[in-house]
């Protein structure tokens, strides 16, 4: 499947509950739309995860369903590498290495750890601080151009790329440098509830974020509910409508339709006209998406083919980057 004439894609989500409207269209809708352009690795980041306390058991049934959302949403486990993190050891080895090569400053002005040890201030682990590095190995032991996530991890892919420079600046061209990639629409999902914080799939209020999973009905009683404002127009403001301009963004993602076609659409019409039409529109984007999950989860043998399969490509792929990167440092090698 390696293709030397197409560049290589690397991304990856937390398996850390169930993944939200704001992960599909700021990410995997991407990956799928993209995976036939390049070379792609698409990851369930476990290692990350337990950044933050998991139940095992949990944490197990969570990876294998995101491993089967990834698939169930469009992306194809024969062309791409859809693998485990905790499957290929050298991502925990490079991360060591690239630690020695990243500052505590530079942890330390994270957005993402500043969140999230404020929010688990009883357990603000070492992991928690240095999970930048690990998600810089992640992405540079595969020689990665392109990076398409959300734009709450533009800052994580700013010290991958800071880490990579430095790095080749001491031993010359090991990593290539990756782009980051964001989607025109959908990059930044917000909560239903507080359009001024981002959906996220630990919110609390069931209400806030949209699962990959939700019934129809779920969808359009969370839509109904959806907290806009007393303009009564659609229209794209982010400053003043951030609610509505949420569900503008929302629909332009799923459709592709443009901000101004859609402003167009809805002009004197109803918030709530607008809102069953955004329900609409998204109900139908995931019934294909949960009706495949339906599916692949009644096979189980074929899953665990493609998880045992794609654990051997990653790893030959990622031991080529990690013996450089060993020697370089002045690793010796095991005598012969
Ligand atoms: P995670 O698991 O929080 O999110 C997975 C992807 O979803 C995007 N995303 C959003 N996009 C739009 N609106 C939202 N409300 C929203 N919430 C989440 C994220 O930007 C991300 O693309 N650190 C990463 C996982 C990771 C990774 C990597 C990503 C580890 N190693 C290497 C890329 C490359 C994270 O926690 O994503």
């Amino acid at each position: 499947m390696i293709n030397m004439n197409k560049k290589t894609i690397f991304s990856g989500m937390q398996p850390s509950g169930v993944i939200t409207l704001g992960n599909y269209l700021g990410a995997l809708k991407n990956w799928t739309t993209l995976q036939d352009e390049y070379n792609c690795l698409y990851c369930i980041v476990d290692m990350h995860a337990i950044t933050v306390r998991q139940d095992p058991a949990t944490l197990r049934k969570s990876s294998r369903n995101l491993l089967m959302q990834y698939i169930a949403s469009g992306l194809n486990p024969e062309e791409n590498i859809i693998y485990y993190q905790s499957h290929v050891p050298a991502h925990a080895e490079l991360a060591w290495i690239l630690n020695c090569y990243t500052y505590m400053g530079e942890l330390s002005r994270m957005t993402q750890f500043k969140e999230k040890s404020s929010k688990h201030n009883e357990n603000i682990n070492a992991g928690l601080f240095t999970y930048p590095a690990l998600m810089a190995a992640d992405i540079l032991l595969f020689q990665t151009d392109v990076v398409p996530v959300g734009i709450d991890q533009k800052q994580h892919l700013e010290i991958t790329r800071d880490i990579a420079i430095r790095f080749n600046s001491i031993y010359g061209d090991v990593f290539k440098v990756p782009e980051v990639y964001l989607g025109k629409a959908g990059a930044k999902i917000m909560s239903l509830q507080d359009p001024l914080r981002k959906m996220s799939k630990s919110d609390s209020d069931v209400n806030a974020t949209i699962s990959l999973m939700d019934d129809p009905d779920t969808i359009v009683r969370k839509f109904k509910r959806s907290v806009t404002d007393s303009f009564a127009k659609v229209t794209f403001d982010e400053q003043n409508q951030p609610g509505i301009s949420n569900l503008i963004n929302i629909y332009s993602a799923v459709t592709g339709d443009s901000i101004e076609t859609i402003e167009r659409e809805f002009e004197g019409k109803g918030y709530g006209d607008f809102k069953l039409k955004v329900a609409e529109v998204v109900i139908e984007e995931l019934r294909p998406i949960q009706q495949k999950f339906e599916e692949l989860s009644k096979d189980s043998a074929y899953i665990d083919n493609i998880i045992k399969e794609n654990a051997k490509r990653a790893n030959y792929l990622a031991m080529k980057t990690l013996r450089k990167v060993q020697k370089k440092v002045g690793f010796p090698p095991i005598p012969k």
